[in-house]
């Protein structure tokens, strides 16, 4: 029976002790960790893709898809500090309901971490083009060279979006050779993106004016199952905004006191962000306006080319909604060029280590799937000298980078979203089964009133899946059946756990490095 698969908890939980990482981390750089993830393409450049969604209500947007995350959160912080190992939903899953499941939840991650690291890239791609390229260098790269087929931003003749495939393939290099990302470095490029915001905020919002928010809700509350707009539609898709938070609950293992740092360290993180979120959405809106370009029957669909044809056209040469570079294009078009500029630049610099963590997370995972013998286990080899997984390294990052080549940083967020949301949804049914399945185990962080908590966030989940637009919907069950065929076909047969092998590789000194967000010893200790 397959889903008897199950991958012993004690079993796991022997070796996670056996490894046992010195505990280092804070509630502080816990929380300076969760910024660093979470701050990218979502609110630098989705910004412009939630408006023309949801029109000026996009801050309540924010708000909505955080408040998910935040229930979210607190289940990954009880799992997490209670299996504290590699491969965060999927091991999860594997220990609860079994390979099938699990081998789902892995599947649904690469949307989450290799698709997300495509739309990181063109977002990037937007502030390198415009900010670094045009503005500072006075050189036009031609859009068939600069955008996909269907990008945002009046770019039509879009063919291919050089910049994304190139910076994709260097952070790509850059983790093969064994580059992780330090706290030190962390905390510059967090400090970078929070004083960029606060400028952002500082700039805007005294300008405001009330009439940019009216009509708040062009498109309404519900713009209508899988139109993907109104206020709901644009908070599934900038919800993205805050996918990669999951990422502070992989680091429990090295956190002192997790019962206290962990649940800190997540909320914390979302917390500023979502203060952040708003008060940045109200100062794009309510300064150069938010309204969307609408169609016969509501807004015009993101990453269409009834939209960009729109964009092409001289009346919104201004418009939020047309700009690749939102946050950089609202300064500039009420007079802060200078300033417009530095955004661009803190841009530029803080986004590549977003695509750096999710790409680390998404090879970890791969790395843990074939050592259970789920992928092929040649995906899992170290690299000798950089002691990282170069192969499953290379070839992501080759997917990556063409995906991020031809498709619209708004399709692929969504993609991401769907991804995600189904490995939340799969984690706190995970928690609340292990609670009642095992209710004395030692929980490091326990959930305060599970029962509310784990259906908010299942409800919340499926709320916003239901949102998203219908093709990126349509890609989980389809994505999700190509992975049952290769389960079949492969896992099935050489899973190590159906072979009766109970091995876990958390102690092998080959394993790759953990993300290296754990300060430098002091040497004088
Ligand atoms: N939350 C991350 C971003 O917005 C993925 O770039």
């Amino acid at each position: 029976m397959i889903f008897g698969r199950v991958k012993p908890l004690d079993a796991i939980l022997a070796t996670a002790r056996k490894k046992s990482l010195p505990r280092t981390l804070g509630a502080f750089q816990l929380t300076l960790f969760g910024i660093g993830c979470v701050i990218g393409t979502g609110i630098f450049v989705l910004t412009a893709a939630g408006a023309q969604k949801a029109g000026p209500g996009l801050m309540l947007a924010f708000v909505v898809a955080g408040a998910v995350c935040v229930v979210a959160a607190l289940c990954y912080a009880e799992i997490a500090s209670m299996i504290p190992v590699a491969g965060s939903a999927y091991t999860y899953t594997y220990s609860v309901m079994g390979e099938l499941l699990a081998w789902t939840v892995g599947w649904a991650l690469i949307l989450e971490y290799a698709v997300a690291a495509s739309a990181v890239s063109v977002g990037w791609s937007g502030y390198f083009v415009n900010t670094i390229l045009y503005e500072s260098m006075g050189i036009q790269l031609p859009t068939y060279l600069s955008a996909g087929p269907l990008a945002l931003g009046g770019a039509e003749g879009g063919l291919i979006n050089l910049p994304a495939v190139v910076i994709a393939l260097l952070v790509t290099w850059l983790l093969m050779i064994g580059t992780t990302e330090s706290a030190r470095v962390n905390a510059v490029l967090v400090t970078i993106k929070i004083t960029a915001l606060t400028a952002f905020i500082a700039l805007t919002i005294p300008r405001a004016e009330a009439a940019n928010f009216s009509p708040f809700l062009p498109a309404g509350v519900f713009g209508g199952f899988g139109s993907g707009v109104g206020l709901v539609g644009a908070a599934a898709t900038i919800f993205f905004a805050y996918v990669g938070f999951d990422a502070v609950s992989t680091a429990a293992e090295e956190t002192k006191n997790p019962q206290r740092n962990v649940p800190i360290g997540l909320i914390g993180s979302l917390a500023i962000c979502t203060v952040f979120y708003m008060l940045v959405a109200a100062g794009a809106v309510g300064t150069i306006g938010g309204q969307p370009i609408m169609g016969d029957t509501g807004p015009l669909t993101v990453g269409t080319p009834e939209l960009a044809r729109q964009c092409a056209m001289p009346q919104y040469a201004d418009a939020l909604v047309c700009s690749n570079e939102a946050l950089a294009h609202v300064l500039r078009t009420i007079g802060f060029g200078t300033v417009g500029n530095m955004l661009g630049y803190a841009a530029f610099l803080a986004l590549p280590s977003v695509i750096l963590i999710l790409l680390f997370g998404q090879t970890r995972i791969f790395f843990v799937m074939s050592r259970d013998g789920l992928l092929p286990e040649v995906l899992s080899n170290v690299h000798p000298k950089w002691k990282t997984p170069h192969v499953v390294t290379a070839i992501t990052g080759t997917v990556v980078a063409f995906a991020a080549a031809f498709l619209p940083v708004g399709q692929l967020a969504d993609i991401a979203n769907a991804g995600t949301l189904y490995a939340f949804t799969m984690v706190a049914v995970a928690v609340w089964l292990l609670r009642r399945r095992d209710p004395k185990r030692e929980r490091p962080f326990k959930v305060p009133a599970l029962w509310l908590v784990a259906p908010l966030t299942i409800g919340g989940c499926l709320f916003l899946f239901f949102n998203l637009p219908a093709a990126a919907m349509l890609v989980l069950p389809a994505w999700g059946a190509i992975g049952l065929v290769i389960y079949f076909l492969y896992g099935y047969r050489s899973s190590h756990v159906g072979k009766g092998i109970i091995e876990l590789h958390e102690d092998d000194p080959e394993a790759m490095p953990a993300m290296g967000i754990t300060p430098p010893a002091d040497p004088k200790a």
